[in-house]
Formats: structure tokens, sequence, C-alpha cells
């Protein structure tokens, strides 16, 4: 039985902080943000919204779209690393929220869980859900899962830059209009890291923001290297003299912390999958350099730690992103996935799935026939684990795609001051001193602080 996305949508906080005006308080560059980083605008969110409410808005959206009632919905997956509660499931809060919209009880049988692992969460959740539909167990209902977190870090350190919130629900069925998954090709890699972390009770995470790069860049291809096998047995791919598996894959969409980080690592594929092709000789030639190599290959620690290879690496990969060969790929292949990022900044779980909307619209506005045309997820969690899973747009994608606005659907926001900013982010206003007054959203009027009913928190729907 086939399964895929048959709709997504996105839903981001109304706040943001201008790159500019980030830079110009921190004393940097604003050219290192939107340039060097890609990131234009944060968004934030206001003093009333939690992981949850992003999530429950999310969702109500997508069931409004859809014109979805309560019981055509089998399972309701929420995926974090906003986490607010130790035990509690993000998915109850949003089963509570939604039935002061729909009736109380009308979720009784939506079952689901919240699931956690950094970035690459709501990429196991997709997959499990699609084999719930794939085993028959759906009985005819819909899958929903959403993606949602505030990517938050503390103030003054280099993950500052790379901040942003929001949520994507992404409806799951088996006869989808948008996307249909491969089947039997999801690879995944895993190791226990410490590139980014954050202890039970903080709540910001502890980040080796260049070690989590690099471990991205190599758990990734980790995984690529097991997709690439298994869509050759199972026939799905046929590699031909000269090719690589990502000559058969039309779209790469990636895992964006930062909208850059997307190039880096598309480019790092590239680069390690033409090294054995004879193309690879005109590529180093137009690269006008050899490919370094480093001393020692023991462990990241020692990668990193190589100064002299990593200068090198890095000089050549800013001239490989300059040769036409890489440009070309890119163009067609990465460039529209990027676009949204740079609007929002870091939603963690929800990145890659926004980049794949973003890649929906902008190659659509291109004027791209998009039907049949195959997108490969290159999806990372630190921690750490990447997944990498394929999917083949579906023949009545333009009913869905037709209408995609992310401006329109990001709506009218408001540009926060620096003093603003700080004040959100260290939390100095409560729930119930919002800098913006919303209607038909979820917004969080308080939580508890009574020693019976600590951390309870009430949500209401603002008319
Ligand atoms: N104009 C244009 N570009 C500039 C610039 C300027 N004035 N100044 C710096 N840059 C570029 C750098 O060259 C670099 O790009 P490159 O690597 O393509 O050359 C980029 O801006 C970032 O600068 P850099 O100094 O390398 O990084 P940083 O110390 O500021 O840290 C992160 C960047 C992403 C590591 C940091 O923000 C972080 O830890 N973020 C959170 C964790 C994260 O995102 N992890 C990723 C894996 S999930």
């Amino acid at each position: 039985m086939p399964a895929g996305i048959d709709d997504i949508a996105v839903y981001i906080p109304k706040l943001y902080v201008d790159a500019t005006d980030f830079a110009s308080q921190r004393g940097l560059d604003p050219a290192k943000l939107q340039k060097g980083l890609g990131v234009s605008q944060m968004a934030m969110v206001d003093t009333n919204q939690d992981p949850a409410c992003l999530a429950a808005n999310v969702c109500l959206k997508i069931i409004q779209k859809n014109n979805l009632k309560p019981a055509d919905i089998g399972r309701l997956y929420v995926s974090t690393e906003s986490s607010i509660d130790e035990s509690k499931a993000m998915n109850s809060y949003v089963i509570g929220m939604l039935e002061q919209v729909y009736g109380s009880g009308v979720f009784e049988h939506c079952g689901g869980v919240e699931t956690k692992f950094a970035c690459v969460s709501g990429s196991y959740a997709l997959y499990d859900n699609a084999n719930w539909i794939r085993a028959g167990e759906a009985d005819g209902k819909y899958a929903i899962v959403v993606v949602s977190d505030i990517a938050k870090y503390d103030m003054g350190s280099s993950g500052e830059l790379t901040q942003g919130a929001g949520a994507v629900a992404m409806l799951l069925n088996d006869c989808p209009r948008l996307l249909e998954f491969d089947p039997r090709v999801a690879s995944t890699s895993i190791k226990d890291e410490y590139d980014f972390y954050r202890p039970t009770g903080k709540s910001t995470p502890i980040v080796h923001g260049q070690y989590s790069n690099l471990l991205y860049l190599i758990q990734v291809r980790n995984a690529l290297e097991i997709y690439k096998r298994k869509a050759q047995e199972t026939g799905l791919i046929e590699i031909g003299q000269g090719e690589t598996v990502l000559d058969h894959i039309d779209y790469m969409c990636m895992h964006l912390p930062y909208s850059n980080m997307g190039k880096k690592a598309f480019a790092y594929l590239l680069r390690h999958e033409w090294r054995s092709l004879p193309r690879w000789k005109s590529v180093v030639d137009a690269v006008g350099m050899e490919e370094p190599i480093p001393n020692n290959i023991g462990t990241i620690e020692t990668i990193l730690e190589d100064r002299a290879f990593m200068e090198k690496d890095h000089h050549f990969n800013k001239r490989l992103v300059e040769t036409k060969e890489f440009k070309k790929e890119y163009n067609a292949k990465l460039a529209s996935s990027l676009r949204a990022s740079t609007m929002v900044g870091n939603i963690y779980t929800a990145s890659l799935y926004l980049s794949f909307r973003s890649a929906l619209e902008f190659e659509h506005n291109r004027g791209t026939d998009l039907a049949g045309k195959r997108f490969g997820f290159c999806s990372y969690g630190s921690g750490s684990s990447a997944m990498i899973f394929s999917g083949v747009i579906c023949p009545q994608y333009r009913e869905v795609v037709e209408p995609m606005n992310i401006t329109a659907e990001i709506g009218e926001r408001r540009r926060l001051t620096f003093e603003e900013y700080e004040i959100i982010h260290e939390n100095k206003r409560l729930p119930n001193n919002p800098m913006l007054d919303t209607s038909k959203e979820f917004v969080l009027v308080d939580v508890n602080t009574s020693p019976d009913s600590q951390g309870q928190r009430r949500y209401v729907y603002n008319e």
C-alpha cells in the first residue's frame, strides 16, 4: 500500500529579529548573517506562545484547510526538541487545545506520542506513520505529523545567530496528492555523541558548533551510503557507469540549522560522490587546487585540530561551490529549498520540512513541472543520527502547490527592537503581557506554580 504526504502547512510566530539589527547590536558585519549563514530574519515566539501552541496552531490550520473531521484523523505525532514536560507528551496538549474548538473528547481515539531525537525525530515519526499506513492499520484515516520547535541559544553565544521558531504539519495518507514515499529505502546512521544537547532543566543547549557541523556531514554521508545500496537492491535506482546516486534524485532537501548549511552539506555529498567518477578531474581542474587530505583521519577532534588541513579544506570548498559543475547542480536541485529558511531561521525538527515546502513553491513558481520528480531528504539530529529517504511528486500535486505563498502563510510580522528581543529572550515578560494581540490562534494563558499543580499549562483559543 502506498503512503505519503497529502498536504503540508506552516505556522511561524509573528515576531522576528532582523539580521541587521542583531548584527549592529552584537558588533558584527550583517553580511556574516545574511551571506555567511544565510539568515535574514529570525522568527521569535511571543510571551504567550510555547512549542505546544505552535504545534496546535499548525495542526488546526491543516485540519481546517482540508475540511477534516476529528474522526478522520487516526494518529497525531508531535516531534520536538523543545519539550515542556519530562513525562506528558506534547501531542496531549495539542489534543486539549484542538478539543476547545472541536468539542471535548472528539479526538479520544487519535493515538500518538511525542518523539525526540534533536532535529531528526520528525523524520522518524514520518517513517513510523507511513508504515502504519502501509501496514493497513490506518483504516482509511489520516496521520498528522507535526514538527514544532523554538531554537533558542545563550545570549552572546555563536548559536545566537541561528535562532528561530515555527512548526510544520504534514498530513499523511495512502493516496497522497503531494509526495509518495519510496518504499524500503529509508536509511539511517546513529552514534552516541555530544555535539549539541540540552540537559534536563536547562532552557538552552550546549553546543559545539563546528564539531556539530562536521558530524552532520559525516552522518548524512554514512546514511547516503546505505540509501545507495538499498535503492539499487530494491531496483528503485539503477546507477550507470560514471553516475552517482545523486544524478537520480531531482531535488534535495537538507536539514537547515541555517540556510547555508544546506549548501555546505550538498557540496560535501557531491564532493564525495564525484570523487571516484571521471568528471572529478574536470571539477578539480576548475577548483584549481588539489583536494586536501587530513594528516590523521582518527576522530572529528583530530580533524578539527588539524588547522592546516581545515584551512585548505575550507579553501577547497569555497572554490568548489564557485565551479560551473557545482552551480548547475545547486541551482537545479537545492536553491529553491533554501529560501524560506532565510526568512525564519532555525526551526530544528521543522527546518527540513520548511525546506521541502520552500522547494515546492519556488520550483513551481519557476514554471517547473514537478510531477514524477524525485525528492531526496537528508535529515540530521544532534546526539546523533541521520536519516535519508526519498519520495516522488504525485500527478495531482498542483492542487496543493498552486495556492502556496510562504509570505502570505507566515502573515504580517512585527520586527522587534533589540531591547524587545532581549526582554523576550530573558523571559522578562509573562504570558499575560504579550507583544501582540492575536485572533484565531491558540495562546498560553499561564503556567501553574502551586505545589500540587506545578507546571500545568492553560491555553485558550483566541476567537
Ligand atoms: N561576510 C560574509 N560572510 C562572513 C562574514 C562576513 N563579514 N564573517 C563570517 N562569514 C561567514 C564565514 O566565512 C562562515 O562561512 P563559511 O563557513 O561558508 O566560510 C560563516 O559566516 C559562519 O562564520 P563562522 O565564524 O565560521 O562561524 P561561527 O563561529 O559564527 O559559528 C555556527 C557558526 C553555525 C557554528 C554557530 O552559529 C552555531 O553553533 N550554531 C548552532 C548550532 C548549529 O547550527 N549546528 C549545526 C549542525 S545541526
